[in-house]
């Protein structure tokens, strides 16, 4: 976009949720690519024009207001900030941002959300308000906070936000009775996938679904379609706890982009884990789950290994027994399920969720701010998992 020409909000629309919707988009251009730092997107308004915008950069780039602010130039004088989170007080790889929105003039900030990073936490409009800006928080937190569920979900549980991701039938199968699977839905919703690839961190699968598919695990998106700088492929983790990964799985292919992890347990044979790295994955040999014989990896343990790596967000896949297991240790945050108007039947055709299952409705989980859109003939319904750790961050 050319600097100072841009349309203005939509008649009857409040300017300020307008431009931290256009702070919010760019934000979301960074999802996948910026971890540990939450992906913030800035827009930089003056006399009603964006004079400048950006979003974060990957570890040791610029943050978000540094890209607008530089984009803006002297036009940033007198201008107004919109920022999806509060402007850093502190020196971490990078410069504080409160400092260098002093520096250039600028007049007023709108911060979508407290950041509440402890090194932040408030600091930052504190000292913004010292230096005599005029600072609001909100609007548009909601959304700002559904961004940077990954990032506040590490903050708060030490592990990445888990969305779990599936497929199914009307009649609620996720693949037939000889776990066949491809495809219960149509392009769009493949599309779709995709487009959350695009913004995970990791992206997670059970051996189960490579010997049932041996899918590539790879984001194949239009440039378009895509955030910063193109397909993202995240790290691709898949558990097999004793080696049974086939040597010829193409989630294996040392010419994939991107990069494979597989998590195991001492199980394991050490000449499989030796042909593993020599393919190029990274073997990461989790304790096995004590109730489990024989041992499984520990999903507990594997998750804060991820944390501690700063992933933000982890896409788990399925299939049913991996779903399964994730939902009864209570470590799914957000749902994200395709339904496709197909009936397969079979009493040994598996559901998403391949676990005990609670026994009373009572026990059940339930989601929250669901959404539901349609995709071409297939539905895709979402929501939060209540009581999931990005709840209890903020
Ligand atoms: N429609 C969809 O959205 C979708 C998506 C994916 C898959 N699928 C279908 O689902 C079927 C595969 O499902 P699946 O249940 O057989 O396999 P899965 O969930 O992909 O893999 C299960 C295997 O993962 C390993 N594992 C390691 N640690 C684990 C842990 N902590 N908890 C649970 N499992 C762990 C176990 O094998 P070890 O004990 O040997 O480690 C387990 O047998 C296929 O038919 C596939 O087509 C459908
Ligand atoms: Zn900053």
């Amino acid at each position: 976009m050319r600097r100072g020409v841009t349309d203005g909000p939509p008649s009857g629309m409040d300017a300020h949720a307008y431009y931290m919707g256009v702070a919010l988009a760019e934000g979301g251009r960074a999802l996948g690519r910026v971890s540990p730092n939450p992906a913030v997107g800035a827009v930089l308004v003056r006399e009603g024009r964006i004079v400048g915008r950006g979003r974060t950069q990957p570890p040791g780039g610029p943050h978000a207001e540094i890209v607008a602010l530089r984009a803006a130039g002297d036009a940033a004088r007198g201008a107004t900030l919109y920022n999806t989170l509060e402007p850093c007080a502190h020196v971490g790889r990078t410069p504080p941002c409160a400092e260098a929105l002093i520096a250039a003039g600028v007049a007023e900030v709108y911060a979508a959300r407290i950041d509440p990073f402890p090194a932040v936490r408030g600091r930052g409009l504190a000292r913004l308000r010292e230096a005599g800006l005029v600072v609001h928080t909100g609007p548009c937190a909601e959304e700002a906070r559904d961004q940077q569920a990954g990032f506040l979900t590490r903050l708060a549980a030490g592990r990445p936000h888990v969305t779990a991701k599936w497929a199914m039938t009307l009649d609620g199968r996720i693949a037939t009775r000889t776990g066949h699977a491809r495809w219960i839905t149509g392009p769009a919703a493949r599309h779709e996938v995709h487009r959350l690839r695009d913004q995970a961190d990791a992206i997670l699968i059970g051996v189960g679904t490579v010997i049932a598919d041996d899918p590539l695990l790879t984001t194949r998106l239009p440039d378009e379609d895509a955030g910063d700088g193109g397909p993202h492929h995240p790290l691709r983790i898949v558990l097999d706890s004793a080696g049974r990964l086939p040597p010829d799985a193409r989630v294996l292919s040392p010419d994939l982009p991107g990069r494979t992890l597989i998590a195991c347990t001492p199980a394991a044979p050490a000449a499989r884990r030796d042909d593993w790295r020599r393919r190029g994955a990274e073997v990461l040999v989790v304790g096995g789950e004590q109730a489990e014989r024989p041992p499984q990896v520990d999903l507990r343990q594997l998750l804060a290994v991820l944390g501690a790596r700063g992933l933000n967000t982890l896409l788990v896949e399925g299939g049913s027994a991996v779903l399964g297991a994730f939902s009864s240790a209570g470590l799914i945050d957000r749902v994200v399920a395709f339904v496709a108007p197909v009936l397969v039947g079979g009493r040994d055709a598996p559901g998403p969720l391949g676990d005990r299952g609670v026994a009373t409705i009572a026990e059940a989980y339930r989601l929250r701010r669901v959404t539901i859109r349609q995709l071409d003939h297939d539905l895709l319904i979402s929501g939060d998992v209540e009581g999931s750790a990005r709840g209890q961050a903020c």
